[in-house]
């Protein structure tokens, strides 16, 4: 791999572990003010001191990320659509890679959208984007199934484009947790990362979810809602930090949760 890939690939995926606690803020690209990230910078700042890379767009990072940060950016580049339009899927590249640069960024990422409509133009988003980037030492991320496409959360659907996601080049991917996890993880030969997904009933499950992704192979996680939707942010990412990066079991990690709240 090059040099530069992997050495902005080791500042979000922490050597000493190889695993990375991402925190996922880019939701707005789609979703506008989603409940909690309202104000994008009050919810961040907090919580930036505990992530290993934050994962949003150029003007999340620029209006509500102090620039003295080191915390390595993954910058979202995809997007175009919104969840009351047409289609969810009709998305193409935002962001320039000299941008990207710009802002110093670790790693961009761009969403694929297999089995819709748009999956034909969203891979070869992906395809541009790495050609693109890799000139650069840029890694990309490849980001499977968002809104919508969530309702195919089984292991085929996902294991089919965590692979072609590889193949096109991704340097990790990022997709949701699902039974048979270690089947998508066997077939897809780049570093993968879950989502949490929409915010689950308790702290426990979150944590659990992670744990078992960990446990069937992925390197850590890029989650969102189940950190900054809980009513305590900062507790809840220190406890997932607890399961990736010290292997706590996910009643240990409550224990983290309840001491920090
Ligand atoms: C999709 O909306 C974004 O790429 C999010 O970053 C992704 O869904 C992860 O966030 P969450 O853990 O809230 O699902």
């Amino acid at each position: 791999m090059d040099w530069g890939i992997q050495n902005r690939l080791s500042r979000i995926i922490k050597p000493d572990t190889k695993r990375t606690v991402m925190l996922a803020v880019d939701h707005g690209y789609f979703l506008g003010p989603t409940h909690k990230l309202e104000n994008a910078r009050a919810t961040i700042k907090p919580l930036v001191p505990y992530a290993d890379a934050l994962m949003l767009t150029r003007g999340i990072l620029r209006t509500s990320v102090d620039p003295d940060t080191d915390v390595p950016v993954v910058l979202r580049v995809s997007g175009g659509s919104s969840i009351i339009g047409k289609n969810l899927s009709n998305e193409g590249i935002t962001t320039s890679i000299e941008e990207a640069i710009r802002l110093n960024a670790a790693a961009v990422a761009l969403s694929i959208f297999i089995g819709t409509e748009y999956e034909h133009q969203t891979l070869m988003n992906l395809a541009h984007l790495i050609d693109r980037a890799k000139p650069f030492g840029l890694p990309v991320l490849a980001v499977t199934a968002v809104g919508k496409e969530l309702g195919k959360r089984d292991m085929r659907f996902l294991a089919l484009s965590c692979r072609i996601a590889a193949e096109l080049g991704a340097s990790f991917v990022k997709t949701y947790y699902c039974d048979e996890f270690e089947k998508v993880v066997e077939s897809c030969p780049v570093p993968l990362v879950i989502a949490g997904g929409p915010k689950l009933e308790t702290e426990l499950d979150a944590l659990i979810m992670a744990r078992d992704a960990l446990e069937k192979g992925a390197i850590g996680v890029d989650m969102g809602r189940n950190i900054w939707q809980s009513p305590h942010p900062v507790a809840m990412i220190k406890a997932v930090r607890a399961v990736v990066h010290q292997k706590m079991s996910p009643e240990e990690a409550l224990e983290v949760f309840k001491k920090n709240k």
